[in-house]
């Protein structure tokens, strides 16, 4: 039965400490499709990217064309099943094996977040199945008609008056709650990705929001434990996570990309969608000023016939990409200071996606958001070609470092719907083993 049905989205076995395994990772973009098979092998705890507890070493990598999506969202399912296919295809012969199940993102479908707090009363001591039943009660609050729920995390626990307690076992208390951040999405941009994906003969291990999974893999664990932003902007999304001590505290997107950016030029210089990117990552750029009015760009008429091609200025050019990309910044901004980010005046921001590669966006971007921005791209990953190293990848690389981290997830809140329902079942031991982990 489909976890959805619950308003929830498949949560994946926690990965076994001391095991290996072989995941694949699978990010259907608007532009593009990467899929990504690695070996995660277990490794001692590291120095830098202390929360790792595996290396990766990826086998397999394809990166093609994506075919029907619009704004991260599937709009032709045939298309989309055909591109996912052959980009499957590919990673799967690179790594001479063949994959049943892979680790999914989702930017799509509004993704946004709520806290939600819980208490319950205690008898003294605080015990694992408190814990358990705190967090139940916090998870009851969270599903929505319409929206699913991809992540659900515990970000502190409150002892009596005592807020912020990290690990409560063992505490005395008469009053004990938790605060949860539940981010979800649109339950039709997770089904139809679902569905897309399911006519491959795959089944899905998670469903985890990118800029979550971009944070996995470009965030260094010092910046999130000082408060940052990670941002993704990529061809029809640009989605927000942010961190605070070190936990992913809020969600947030909007569909607004690159993609934009490319439609303007097209408009502006009368030429092709694909004139216009090509033009814009070979001569694009945010920097006003800083390109000679005198350089001349040839533009291909857009009927693509024997026309000679018209000549503009790198400076036109810039005036067409800049209002776009500041006015997907300003929503950037105005997001951000409407969430716990605004409360981190340390806070960085770090920006994924293949739109954060433009000539000068660091530059631009502190500007809008009054934060020092650098550009994120996956961290610690064994086997990318040199290709596979920018800021665009950080979403797919992180779908490998996912597993890793998924045992924070409060993975139970299906069992827990379906005690609710009167099923039962497993209940509190798998609370047990959970709680195990996360500590
Ligand atoms: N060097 C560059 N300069 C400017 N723009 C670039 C550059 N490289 C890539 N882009 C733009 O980045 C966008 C693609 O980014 P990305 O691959 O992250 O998107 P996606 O994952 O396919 O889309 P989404 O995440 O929104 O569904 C395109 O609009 C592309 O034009
Ligand atoms: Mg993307």
């Amino acid at each position: 039965m489909s976890p959805l049905q619950y308003g929830l989205t498949p949560k994946m076995k926690p990965l076994t400490p001391r095991r290996s395994a072989l995941i694949a990772a699978l990010d259907v973009g608007t532009s593009k499709i990467v899929c990504l098979i690695a070996r995660l092998k277990p490794h001692p705890p590291q120095e830098v990217l202390r929360r790792r507890s595996h290396a990766i070493e990826v086998i397999g990598l394809s990166h093609t064309e994506s075919c029907g999506m619009k704004a991260g969202s599937v709009a032709e399912l045939a298309a989309a099943e055909g591109a996912i296919r052959h980009a499957v295809d590919l990673a799967e012969r690179m790594a001479h094996c063949q994959i049943d199940a892979v680790i999914v993102s989702l930017s799509a479908g509004r993704p946004a977040s709520e806290l939600f707090a819980a208490s319950v009363d205690v008898p003294g001591e605080v015990r694992e199945n408190d814990i358990a039943r705190v967090i139940a009660a916090g998870s009851q609050l969270s599903v929505r008609d319409g929206r699913v729920v991809l992540h659900s995390l515990p970000i502190g626990y409150a002892v009596d008056e005592e807020r912020g307690v990290r690990d409560p076992r063992g505490m005395l208390a008469r009053r004990f709650g938790v605060d949860m951040h539940v981010a979800s999405a649109d339950i039709a941009a997770a089904r139809n990705l679902m569905l897309a994906i399911e006519r491959c003969h795959l089944s899905i291990e998670a469903m985890a929001l990118s800029p979550y999974v971009a944070a996995l893999s470009a965030l260094a664990d010092d910046e999130a434990d000082l408060g940052a932003a990670v941002v993704d902007i990529g061809a029809g999304t640009t989605t927000m996570a942010v961190f605070s001590t070190g936990r992913f505290v809020h969600a947030d997107g909007f569909a607004l990309g690159g993609r934009h950016v490319t439609m303007d030029i097209a408009r502006g210089l009368s030429t092709s969608l694909q004139d216009a990117e090509r033009i814009k990552t070979l001569y694009g750029n945010v920097h006003a000023g800083a390109v000679d009015d005198r350089d001349m760009i040839a533009v291909p008429s857009v009927s693509g016939d024997d026309r000679e091609p018209q000549f503009v200025t790198r400076a036109t050019l810039t005036r067409i990409i800049k209002p776009r990309m500041e006015e997907i910044l300003e929503m950037v901004r105005d997001r951000l200071a409407a969430s716990p980010f605004a409360s981190e005046p340390r806070g960085r921001v770090i920006a994924t996606g293949g739109a954060s590669e433009l000539t000068g966006f660091a530059d631009l971007a502190a500007r809008i958001l009054a934060r020092p921005v650098r550009i994120g791209r996956p961290l610690g990953i064994a086997g990318l070609p040199d290709g596979a190293k920018g800021a665009a990848f950080a979403v797919a690389a992180g779908l490998l470092v996912y597993p890793q981290v998924a045992h924070l997830e409060h993975c139970i809140s299906r069992h827990a719907h379906r005690l609710r329902a009167g099923k039962g079942g497993g209940y509190f031991a798998r609370v047990g083993q959970w709680l195990r982990e996360s500590f």
